[in-house]
C-alpha cells in the first residue's frame, strides 16, 4: 500500500512537471522485481543486497522438489536431469512479471550455465520481451556463458548488463555490485571512468606470483599457468586480465590487487 501511494505521488509529481523542458523531467521510477533461485543461500544474499539498494519487490524461484544443500547430491540430481532432458517443476510465481519494468534474474552458476529451474521459468514464456539483468554467484566462473545461453533461449530478451560475484567475495558486494546498479541508473552515485586494459604482454615474475597467489585457496585452479596479461590502474589498485592455461584449456582470469595490505584475489574466470 505504501509503495502504491509512493507511485501515485511520483505520478502526480510528474504530471505537475509536464510544463518543464524535457531534459528536466524526472524519469518515471522503474518498477523492479528481483527474482532469484538459490540452493545454499549465496545468491539469496546477493538478491537481498540488490533489493535493499534498488527497492521494488523480491521473490525466490522455488523448485517443487527442492535441491539438497549438499553439493554432491545436487550435482548428481542435476546431472540426471540433464541426461534425461527433464526440467524440474517450479512453484508458480506470486509476482506478475508484466507489472515490472526491470527483472533482476539471479542464479548460482552450474557447469558455467544457469540451473535448470531457470530453464523451466523460461519455458513459461515469462521472460519474453522483458528487460532482464542477470546476476549470479559462483565458485569461480563468470556470468558470460549463462548470459549467452539466456539470449539464445529467449531471443526477445533485453539484457543490458550482467554480473557475477564469487561466493568467497560476498563481503565486497558494495565494491563489486554498486557500480552495476549506478550504471543501470537505479542508485545514485557516479562511477569513476576506468581506463582500458593495456596491451597483452608476457607477465613478469612478480605478476606470475600475484596470479598464483590469487587462487591459492581455490584448488580447482591449481596448476593454471599465466600465459599473458593486461593490466589497468584503478582508484583502488590494479586490475589484471590474465590469459591462463590448464591442461590445454585456455581461460581469462580477472585478478584485483587492492592498494595496501590486501592479498590479491580473482573476481572471475571466463572459460568460454
Ligand atoms: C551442481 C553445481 C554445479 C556448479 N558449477 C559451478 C561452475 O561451473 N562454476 C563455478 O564457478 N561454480 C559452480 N558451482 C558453485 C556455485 O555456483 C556456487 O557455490 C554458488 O554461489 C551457489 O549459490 P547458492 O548458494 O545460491 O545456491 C556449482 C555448484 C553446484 C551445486
Amino acid at each position: 500500500m505504501k509503495k502504491f501511494v509512493l507511485y501515485m505521488l511520483a505520478g502526480l509529481l510528474m504530471t505537475a512537471c509536464t510544463s518543464q523542458p524535457k531534459s528536466q523531467e524526472k524519469e518515471k521510477a522503474k518498477k523492479v522485481l528481483v527474482l532469484y533461485f538459490s540452493v545454499t543461500n549465496t545468491t539469496k544474499q546477493l538478491a537481498e543486497y540488490i533489493h535493499e539498494k534498488v527497492g521494488g519487490d523480491i521473490e525466490a524461484i522455488e523448485a517443487v522438489n527442492p535441491y539438497p544443500a549438499d553439493f554432491e547430491a545436487t550435482a548428481a540430481r542435476w546431472q540426471e536431469e540433464l541426461k534425461a532432458n527433464a526440467l524440474p517443476d517450479i512453484k508458480p510465481l506470486k509476482a506478475n512479471i508484466n507489472d515490472y519494468d526491470i527483472i533482476f534474474l539471479g542464479y548460482p552458476i552450474w557447469g558455467d550455465r544457469y540451473p535448470l529451474t531457470i530453464k523451466t521459468l523460461i519455458k513459461t514464456g515469462a521472460l519474453n520481451g522483458k528487460v532482464v539483468v542477470p546476476f549470479a554467484t559462483s565458485g569461480s566462473s563468470s556470468v558470460k556463458q549463462s548470459v549467452a545461453e539466456l539470449k539464445k533461449d529467449v531471443p526477445t530478451i533485453q539484457v543490458t548488463n550482467a554480473f557475477c560475484v564469487r561466493s568467497v567475495l560476498m563481503d565486497k558486494l558494495s565494491l563489486l555490485v554498486d557500480r552495476e546498479l549506478i550504471t543501470l541508473g537505479l542508485i545514485e552515485g557516479e562511477n569513476e571512468v576506468l581506463p582500458d586494459y593495456s596491451e597483452m604482454r608476457e607477465p613478469t615474475a612478480e605478476e606470475v606470483a600475484l596470479f598464483e597467489q590469487s587462487f591459492a585457496d581455490y584448488p580447482r585452479m591449481a596448476g593454471t599457468k599465466a600465459v599473458s596479461v593486461a593490466s589497468r590502474n584503478t582508484p583502488r589498485g590494479i586490475d589484471y586480465k590474465f590469459v591462463g592455461e590448464n591442461n590445454g584449456a585456455k581461460m581469462d582470469i580477472f585478478v584485483t590487487k587492492e592498494k595496501g595490505d590486501v592479498a590479491p584475489y580473482f573476481t572471475a574466470v571466463d572459460r568460454s
